[in-house]
């Protein structure tokens, strides 16, 4: 069932949130949240307003991949942001999306989620939800659209998926209310979302690395044409991940696609 002006009403009846949920536009089906997140960002007034759909027919990943988002079995949703922060401290906003992720699915789910630098949510090795954040400028404004996918109920992924896709009710074994996550989600990232505004990304950095399995793992990195290869280490106090590289180098990285070897 898509959600209903009743659901849409529920959710905003639990939010704490000041601003994250304020307004939540509903729909059935988009191309992507986050592109019609895109379309509010010249208006003045709309700073936490919630995309959310039952389905999206182009959903976007990270590094132009597609976001499977089968109709009304995940939650896809876009938030808009509007923070006066320097450009390299957008992509900060992933760690503290990940953080609010990792602590709302894991109250819901007996099976814990782990954090993969730097936008994935794992259950079991597989990807239960992604974040995509994207800076976004329109004449004089600015914004960042934190699009959040999460795999809720799929039974079952396309073959090209299945082995590294997941969902909470494969991995758990029943199905989830999508409703009450959504307002523990919104929740969550308005904790998050204002202590990094108030005393930035420190406390942050620090539950990112406590919810993260990576660490001491043997990894590969890639950067455009560049492969790195040794053990990841943790996320320094900017939340760069630091490896140390087999020659015995340790660097820390802003950004690269990484896959765990083990
Ligand atoms: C990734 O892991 O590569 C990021 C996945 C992000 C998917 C979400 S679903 C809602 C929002 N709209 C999109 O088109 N993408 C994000």
């Amino acid at each position: 069932m898509p959600y209903s002006l009743k659901d849409i009403q529920w959710i905003q009846s639990q939010l704490r949130a000041e601003h994250i949920g304020r307004e939540i536009i509903n729909y059935d089906s988009v191309g992507s949240t986050n592109d019609i997140a895109k379309r509010l960002v010249g208006e003045s007034d709309k700073e936490g307003s919630v995309i959310l759909a039952g389905s999206q027919t182009q959903g976007k990943g990270r590094l132009g991949k597609t976001w499977y988002s089968e109709e009304n079995v995940g939650i896809y949703l876009s938030i808009l942001l509007k923070p006066s922060l320097p450009p390299e401290q957008i992509a900060q906003i992933t760690l503290v999306a990940g953080v609010a992720l990792v602590q709302a699915i894991n109250e819901f789910s007996r099976v814990r989620t782990f954090l993969k630098w730097p936008n994935d949510i794992l259950l079991n090795g597989k990807k239960v939800a992604g974040i995509l954040t994207e800076h976004c400028q329109d004449g004089a404004h600015s914004g960042v659209i934190l699009g959040i996918g999460i795999n809720v109920n799929h039974a079952r992924f396309p073959v090209s998926l299945q082995h590294i896709a997941t969902s909470m009710a494969m991995e758990n074994g029943e199905t989830f209310e999508r409703l009450p996550l959504i307002t523990f989600l919104l929740n969550h990232l308005d904790q998050e979302y204002r202590s990094f505004l108030n005393k930035g990304i420190s406390p942050t950095v620090d539950q990112w690395n406590l919810n993260s399995d990576m660490f001491g793992k043997h990894i590969s990195l890639t950067q455009g044409a560049q492969t790195f290869f040794g053990t990841a280490m943790n996320l320094d106090k900017e939340g760069q991940l630091v490896i140390l590289i087999d020659d015995g180098e340790k660097i820390a990285f802003a950004s690269g696609e990484v896959t765990l070897m083990e």
